[in-house]
């Protein structure tokens, strides 16, 4: 049996034929199709870590009773994998989801899976997959194979504690933007019947009981003709948090880029972090601190916030066109979105599709 970073190899007999993949490659959509094998590390409370394997993919067999089913014991992460034009394929900042991937399972009580195993687990399924990574057939085109770690307590039992079985899965989907119509700017429903994170809950950690929660806001935006959900605190109603899935920023005419602060109710996203620097790189003053929904509305209304934009793995950056909420709606952009969002993600994009130098190292090469 071969093996690849440690993760034993165990190919399908039956893997998709090159003219059905060509042709999923050719539009993917978002989250639809799979590529033929997934990575699995086991865990039990008696041994730890067990060694970790690349098996077809497929239905996973769980006990109804797993209390990842009834208690949501569960943590996940987004990962991008993207083909250079030499070929090779590459990840952007893995160490960083590594690391959050940690910090939600301490919120979790799951055990903390090492970086390495982390990294190894991506580099062994993306080799084992690599014919499944798209080429971008130019730069306005942002396909990849979306790397989707997650982590769920499998253990046979109702009691409400930390389960002592988990198991760690990679599965991976080809895919093109997250938005149908590509980037465009999203409108946005403003909630305030739901909270997504409270002082002390989970907001922090990548768990699926944080966007099960935000679905029926999602509900609602929908119903308001709106593309996504943004959040206020729980505490005070006032200060702007995150989007159902994806961090806010706001860009001032003084050169100020504004982000809401991580104060443990919002995700710490990596395309956020990139984000600051990059708006650093470019001479733009980065602020984390809190937004109030009122600075949002009269930014907007005095021409001092020239842009909103969310980002996010999956979004990349994403122009906000319209905050939409019972009683008002204000644009936040013309049809186009704006012009220094649309320059940080080209910059962003640049570096991980490598068509220029990977100035702040931030790239780890997957096959
Ligand atoms: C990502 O951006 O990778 C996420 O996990 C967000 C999800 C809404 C797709």
């Amino acid at each position: 049996m071969s093996s690849s970073q440690g993760f034993e190899l165990r190919p399908t007999t039956t893997p998709t034929d090159a003219g059905q993949r060509d042709e999923i490659l050719s539009n993917p959509g978002f989250g639809r199709y799979f590529t033929d094998h997934m990575a699995h590390v086991r865990w039990t409370h008696a041994e730890g870590w067990n060694a970790g394997e690349v098996r077809p993919y497929g239905p996973l067999s769980l006990d109804p009773a797993a209390s990842v089913l009834h208690y949501a014991q569960e943590i996940f992460e987004g990962v991008k994998a993207y083909r250079h034009a030499d070929g090779s394929v590459w990840t952007f900042r893995p160490e960083k989801n590594a690391a959050r991937f940690q910090a939600s399972a301490r919120r979790l009580a799951l055990p903390e899976l090492d970086a390495e195993t982390f990294i190894g687990s991506l580099k062994a399924l993306v080799s084992q997959d690599v014919d499944w990574v798209p080429t971008p057939a130019s730069e306005a085109e942002e396909s990849s194979l979306y790397l989707r770690p997650f982590m769920i307590a499998s253990e046979k039992f109702l009691g409400v504690r930390p389960s002592k079985e988990v198991d760690y899965y990679v599965i991976a989907s080809p895919a093109a933007a997250y938005f149908k119509g590509g980037v465009k700017p999203v409108s946005i429903w403003l909630s305030s019947n739901y909270n997504r994170a409270a002082p002390g809950g989970t907001g922090f950690a990548k768990c699926g009981g944080n966007y099960a929660a935000s679905l029926a806001a999602q509900k609602e935006a929908e119903t308001h003709g709106c593309d996504q959900v943004a959040f206020l605190d729980a505490v005070e109603s006032k200060w702007v948090e995150e989007l159902g899935g994806m961090n806010l920023f706001f860009v001032f005419k003084d050169g100020r880029i504004v982000t809401p602060a991580l104060t443990g109710t919002i995700l710490e996203g990596v395309t956020r972090d990139s984000v600051l620097q990059l708006a650093a790189d470019a001479g733009l003053k980065p602020e984390e601190r809190g937004i109030s929904i009122e600075e949002w509305r009269e930014g907007v209304h005095s021409g001092e916030i020239t842009e909103v934009f969310a980002c996010g793995t999956a979004a990349v950056i994403t122009p906000i066109g319209e905050l939409v909420s019972d009683n008002d709606r204000l644009s936040c952009s013309d049809g186009s979105g704006g012009e220094v969002g649309k320059s940080i993600r080209k910059q962003l994009l640049d570096i991980q599709y490598g068509r220029v130098e990977d100035r702040h190292g931030w790239l780890t090469r997957l096959a």
